[in-house]
């Protein structure tokens, strides 16, 4: 086959459903944000006084995940840059998943403010004072109005506790002209009453707004405006959004979930070169996505908990009724992570990390009590998705698990 023609069919291949895929993607901010009128009016309520030159409050945005928290914001910031004619006010946008260390942070936000590429801050070296002495300088020099937005704050909260928190709540001490205020997301809902101190939830969460989940008939209108741009007229069969909008709403009123259902479904339809979108589309793509959170999950578990999780399937494989115990775990534990060269971990903290495995629903685990002896968690029967995830995984590679047969559980024959 020549270099032309490997590409030719699916160059030639012409889309029949789809007619704008990019208004299906994750990233695309539509230009009208449905059902979210009283949550953007107490926003702008909030900001406007910014247009002005005078200073908002700081705001933490609270809300469970695909509820739009960070579209609307991400919408305000796009208005207000039009409304500010006066050009007293700037948004910065810094996601603390993506951007997750103090030093991260403070540099990403500098350096989107100090425009000076003779000020720039450096990419690693300086310790956190000399960058925020030198953004506080920077910023007041500005005289203006700047709306820090830092989404996924508990992110960064997790790894690198409150201090970057510290420094741009009391920012504003430091500044004669100029001023600053914070817009915080999470999806955390404990964020501020759990994690922060007192002071800095006093000074984050001067205005709270909480993001309710989308109903389903909301799911509905959400998935129809994006319909009507991104497919061909009759691409769907008339049930697929109400489908899709119902698997969402299950899932917590998530909009991002619907709207991944709609896109994998149509993505389906299309590579079987079917006429329409249908039930049975969106079937596929929920199981597709299910499967693939799951493969997320499992893969990004720690290699103690692969080790631990794998212990409990050569455990049940061993086992003539499928369920097992802890104890039984923990003793295949330890041959299987001596046998790879690994720490052995005590029982405790085997058994936390099957705490662990149960809590991110890898495995079901239930408390089992044997009287006056105690009591023990009974572990059901890893399912055979998890179970191949876990085998393909690279730390197991050199691993031949052939030699564990019940009966002679007593070496393992690790290849290096
Ligand atoms: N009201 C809406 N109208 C149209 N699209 C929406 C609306 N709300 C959310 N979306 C879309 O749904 C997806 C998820 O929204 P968004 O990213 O804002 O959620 P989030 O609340 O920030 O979630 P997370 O907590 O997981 O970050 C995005 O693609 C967004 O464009
Ligand atoms: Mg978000």
């Amino acid at each position: 086959m020549t270099a032309d023609s490997l590409f030719k069919k699916y160059l030639e291949k012409k889309n029949r459903l789809i007619k704008d895929r990019k208004i299906l993607d994750k990233e695309y901010l539509p230009d009208q944000l449905l059902h979210r009128d009283n949550e953007i009016g107490e926003i702008v309520d909030i900001i406007a006084p910014s247009l002005g030159r005078n200073k908002p409050s700081n705001i933490l945005i609270i809300g469970q995940t695909g509820t739009g928290k960070t579209a609307v914001v991400k919408y305000i910031g796009k208005e207000l840059e039009k409304a500010d004619k006066g050009n007293n006010c700037r948004s910065i946008y810094v996601n603390c998943e993506v951007v997750d260390t103090p030093y991260s942070i403070l540099y990403n936000i500098a350096n989107q403010i100090i425009t000076d590429p003779n000020r720039k801050i450096p990419f690693t070296g300086w310790s956190l004072e000399k960058i925020f002495n030198e953004l506080s300088v920077y910023i007041d020099e500005e005289d203006k109005i700047f709306l820090i937005v830092l989404d996924e704050i508990d992110m960064s909260f997790r790894k690198n506790g409150d201090d970057i928190f510290y420094y741009l709540t009391t920012i504003n001490e430091m500044l004669k002209k100029s001023r600053v205020s914070i817009i915080g997301i999470t999806n955390n809902s404990m964020f501020a009453e759990k994690m922060l101190t007192p002071k800095i939830r006093s000074r984050l969460g001067e205005e709270k707004i909480v993001f309710p989940p989308y109903t389903p008939e909301q799911l509905i209108d959400i998935l129809r405006d994006r319909a009507k741009y991104a497919f061909y007229p009759d691409a769907l069969d008339e049930a697929v959004i109400p489908y899709c909008a119902a698997i969402a709403a299950q899932a917590s009123g998530d909009a991002r979930k619907a709207l991944d259902v709609l896109r994998v479904s149509a993505d389906a339809a299309e590579r079987n070169d079917d006429l329409k979108v249908t039930t049975a589309h969106v079937d596929y793509a929920r199981q597709k996505l299910e499967l693939d959170a799951v493969y997320e999950v499992v893969k990004n578990l720690t290699e103690q908990s692969k080790l631990v999780l794998m212990s409990i399937i050569k455990t049940e494989s061993g086992s003539d009724s499928g369920s097992v115990t802890t104890g039984n775990v923990y003793s295949t534990y330890v041959k299987i992570s001596s046998a790879m060269g690994y720490n052995v971990l005590t029982q405790r903290m085997v058994a936390n990390f099957i705490s662990e495995l149960d809590m991110l629903g890898i495995i079901t685990a239930r408390v089992k009590s044997f009287g006056r002896q105690g009591r023990t968690k009974e572990i059901e029967k890893v399912s055979e998705n998890i179970v191949d995830i876990l085998e393909r995984d690279e730390i197991f590679n050199n691993t031949n698990f052939n030699a564990f047969r019940k009966g002679k559980q007593t070496q393992f024959n690790v290849d290096s």
